[in-house]
């Protein structure tokens, strides 16, 4: 519906092949690192760096505002973020009940809101 209006919805990268995206794909889809199994209700970290890919601009006029982190629909964390002074790359310490894919979001005063893959997590217990 948004077609190549990147100011509509929620961007996404078409694949989740890097060799197959385009640099602004590469430039704004966050990356997440998570471990892939956890204990029910026991704190993790889950890292999300935007610009892992390829390295995105931190200046007065082109930056990351923010990161948040997700639990399918079930928002967990926010971070805010300044040009220059601080990186697009944070570190979450989050305890989850529900088995729901991690998802970050991010967004660029430049170009728009965009998200991450699902990254599938196994909660036992
Ligand atoms: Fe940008």
């Amino acid at each position: 519906m948004c077609e190549d209006d990147i100011f509509c919805g929620v961007n996404e990268a078409k694949s989740a092949n890097v060799d197959e995206m385009t640099d602004l794909e590469k430039k704004h889809t966050p990356v997440i690192e998570s471990p892939k199994k956890v204990k029910k209700g026991e704190p993790f970290e889950v890292q999300v760096e935007v610009g892992k890919h390829m390295k995105h601009p931190n200046e007065n006029a082109h930056y990351i505002e923010w990161i948040e982190l997700y639990s399918g629909e079930t928002f967990l964390a926010r971070v805010d973020l300044v040009p220059r002074l601080t990186e697009p790359k944070v570190k979450f310490v989050v305890a989850l009940d529900h088995a729901h894919p991690l998802i970050a979001k991010e967004r660029c005063n430049l170009h728009g809101l965009w998200q991450s893959f699902p990254v599938e997590i196994e909660v036992e217990g």
